[in-house]
């Protein structure tokens, strides 16, 4: 899809991707989506809906963002993996990115190396500004960056992390809530079902949630596509 057509159907879907922010080739969006000034999103990234990208934040290369989640300024994901036991770290060995004008430095062998390895953000995830998430890491479900963070290892869903290196700080919730929070997937539901839910009482969103994804067990796969 175009970045063009991309853009004109996430605001007929309600979202908004301000005229300054840069979409690189083969992004998808999952329609609305809130991308602010000066954001970027780059090559073969996927980003679910209802998220909040913040101003001058960047998804770079083969990041997979799930639904509901929410980015603080300045927050930076998928940071790029130089190799740390080549001759240089440079871009030298390994790209001609930056310099294909210059006929020496193209022509020098790249070796093979994946800049970007596929970064995981899960659903409902809230990254805090200026946070930064290096390429590789998978940060769970319901997870929380705080402010300024340096993540470098996964997240397990529900923890909020701080500082840099990132260290856990405390879960959002029990192990219990956690486990059913994880199996009755919120995110997946359509949102005039999820409306329905008492936000700020999490064990009687759990139940509800229940009876919510034992009813849509129960209807026919037609009922579930008019949705
Ligand atoms: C993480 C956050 C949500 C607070 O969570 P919390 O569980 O209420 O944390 P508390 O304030 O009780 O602090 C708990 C511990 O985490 C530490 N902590 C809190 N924020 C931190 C941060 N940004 N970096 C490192 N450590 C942090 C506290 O110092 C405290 O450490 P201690 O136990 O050693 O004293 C909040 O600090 C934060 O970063 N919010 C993001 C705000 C933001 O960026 N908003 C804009 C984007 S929409």
């Amino acid at each position: 899809m175009s970045i063009d057509l991309l853009r004109s159907l996430n605001s007929e879907k309600g979202g908004h991707i301000d005229p300054s922010a840069s979409l690189t080739a083969n992004v998808t969006l999952e329609p609305p989506c809130f991308v602010g000034k000066g954001a970027s999103i780059g090559h073969r990234s996927k980003v679910g809906k209802y998220a909040f990208i913040n101003a001058d934040s960047i998804i770079y290369a083969n990041v997979t963002m799930g639904r509901y989640c929410a980015l603080g300024r300045f927050v930076e994901i998928g940071l790029a993996s130089h190799p740390l036991d080549f001759l240089s770290t440079h871009h030298l060995t390994i790209s001609k990115g930056p310099f294909v004008r210059d006929k020496d430095f193209e022509s020098a062998t790249k070796i093979p190396w994946q800049v970007h390895p596929e970064t995981i953000i899960g659903n409902d995830v809230w990254i805090g500004a200026k946070a930064c998430i290096v390429s590789g890491v998978t940060v769970g479900d319901g997870a929380v960056v705080a402010a300024g963070s340096v993540v470098t290892k996964d997240v397990p869903p529900y923890m909020i992390v701080g500082g840099n290196p990132a260290r856990e700080i405390r879960s959002r919730f029990d192990k219990f809530i956690v486990e059913r929070l994880l199996d009755l997937k919120w995110w997946d539901i359509p949102l005039n079902l999820i409306n329905t839910l008492p936000f700020d009482d999490i064990q009687a969103c759990i139940e509800k949630l229940a009876i919510i994804r034992e009813d849509m067990g129960q209807e026919s796969e037609e009922q579930q596509r008019e949705r």
